[in-house]
């Protein structure tokens, strides 16, 4: 259609597919300059249906060229989520004409069971074709066994595979991604089990970027996130090629984003040491109400991904945590910005930015918290007629909040929760909170002290609802600086 791309709600900055339903992200690789995303997709609907991989290749993780269904279903089941990788030393015996062939493991959605299978794809996972010799990792008798992440393990020159086994993680080996070993479980008693366990991952990062390096485990949840719905939990912790040992106490919980909107996030694979980044996706969305967000009249499309975002482990307050922010790509679609320094907001100024309107931007401020009678300062974004969503610091609780009670549209499902207030604590450096926020057609992203907490949520504000405030409650609050930058739309197809 010509108009793709510009409805209602469509995110500019986001991927989206052009059409159908999309869920978690899938088989993520680098290659030869272009990163890999496949989805959990659904082309003949806007709700969950028999799960497909769809395929996008881009060449900054911003600008998404949409490719050809990569995986269909078939009378043994849905495609479900899995991972790929480069098989670069043709372990597999896939490759053809000494190329690395892609092999991408998935869970097989049977009738009644789940199962594990393979396909691999000879040129650059375009087209793809399913292993005789599937299931590869048969079905133990469990009703939840699926999402398989696999990688390379150099220290003990293996292939690895973390997937999940109703609330447990479990690990399998292998020498040829065909042949899978069983290895160890965890999770028995760490963690967070308000809900089934879903579409792990696992990779090592150095601490602070030093000599050290731990292997961070991540575990989708759901329901049982501190949100309330979908959300991904992580531990830190040691893995030998074989079992990972928690290095945190069981009982500890730490979520890799506390909003309502970041779901079943993994990794990109095959990212050379060159780079050497740790590069994440998540889904923008949460299983309460994920079939019924409002959407174009059209109905043409649902759901987006978050912004990819740069993995880090640093030490904060003694402790090793995980940071998450935007990749620096995108500063690319960045225009001219809007920059103050050293301003002071009073209680009764809600008019700072004017007449200043935007739908897809990012701010970056640094606020002074050191006024002892401020209870909260922040924004409100994407505000018209009695709309608004607030990303505020609570002063009183010590919490980031973002308020989406007001924000706009709500999915049409009974007891969805999404009008709610999301909260996190986190205390200021050196007497500063320091938030930056992405704002784009249906979400807010807030990262917030460069990263140590994350909040995303999707919000449905009307067309018309394009202004910005800013505003302190109780006292005056300094602005130590602010800017406001208007982004560019990486919309394509
Ligand atoms: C997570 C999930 C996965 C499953 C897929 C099905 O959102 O439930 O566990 O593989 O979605 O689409």
């Amino acid at each position: 259609t010509t108009n793709a791309y510009s409805e209602l709600y469509r995110p500019q900055f986001h991927y989206t597919p052009e059409h159908g339903w999309m869920n978690d992200p899938n088989g993520m690789f680098y290659l030869d300059g272009e990163y890999h995303l496949f989805y959990q997709h659904y082309p003949y609907d806007i709700v969950w249906g028999p799960m497909h991989w769809g395929h996008a290749v881009s060449k900054d993780m911003l600008h998404w060229t949409q490719y050809p269904i990569a995986l269909y279903p078939d009378d043994t089941g849905m495609i479900f989520s899995g991972s790929a990788v480069v098989d670069t030393h043709n372990t597999s015996g896939f490759g053809i004409d000494g190329k690395a062939p892609i092999v991408a493991i998935y869970t097989r959605n049977g009738t009644t069971v789940q199962d594990q299978s393979i396909a691999y794809s000879n040129d650059k996972g375009t087209t793809w074709k399913k292993y005789e010799g599937n299931p590869v990792i048969p079905n133990p008798g469990a009703t939840d066994f699926r999402d398989p992440k696999m990688f390379w393990h150099e220290a003990s020159k293996q292939w690895i595979t973390v997937l999940v086994q109703h609330d447990r993680v479990k690990f399998y080996t292998s020498p040829n991604l065909k042949t899978w070993t069983y290895a160890s479980e965890f999770g028995t008693n760490d963690g967070s089990h308000g809900g089934v366990w879903e579409c792990p991952d696992v990779f090592p990062l150095k601490v602070d970027g030093g000599a050290t390096t731990k292997w961070v485990l991540f575990v989708s949840t759901n329901p049982g996130s501190q949100a309330g719905g979908s959300g991904t939990q992580y531990f830190i912790g040691d893995f030998d090629g074989k079992t990972f040992t928690n290095s945190n106490p069981p009982a500890a919980i730490n979520w890799v984003d506390h909003g309502s909107d970041n779901y079943a996030g993994v990794t990109w694979s095959n990212i050379p040491s060159s780079d050497g980044r740790r590069l994440f996706i998540g889904w923008m969305s949460c299983w309460n109400y994920a079939c019924n967000t409002p959407t174009d009249p059209a109905k043409t499309w649902r759901s987006a991904m978050t912004v990819p975002r740069e993995l880090e482990l640093k030490t904060i307050n003694g402790e090793i945590k995980l940071v998450a922010n935007p990749i620096t790509e995108l500063n690319k679609l960045r225009r001219t910005p809007l920059k103050w320094t050293n301003e002071t907001i009073t209680p009764d100024d809600n008019n700072f930015f004017d007449s200043i309107q935007g739908k897809q931007y990012e701010l970056d401020a640094e606020f002074k918290t050191d006024n002892t009678n401020v209870t909260e300062f922040g924004f409100k974004v994407r505000t018209g007629d009695s709309q608004y969503t607030k990303i505020f610091y609570d002063k009183v609780n010590s919490q980031l909040k973002i308020d989406r009670t007001e924000s706009g549209a709500l999915p049409n499902n009974a007891n969805n929760g999404f009008a709610a207030v999301h909260a996190a604590a986190l205390l200021p450096n050196d007497h500063i909170i320091k938030m930056r926020i992405l704002v784009d057609a249906n979400s807010v992203e807030v990262f917030a002290n460069d990263g140590q907490l994350c909040m995303t949520d999707s919000i449905f504000p009307d067309d018309t609802s394009n202004g910005l405030e800013l505003y302190t409650i109780g006292d005056d609050v300094t602005l130590k600086s602010l800017s406001y930058c208007l982004l560019n739309s990486a919309t394509s197809r």
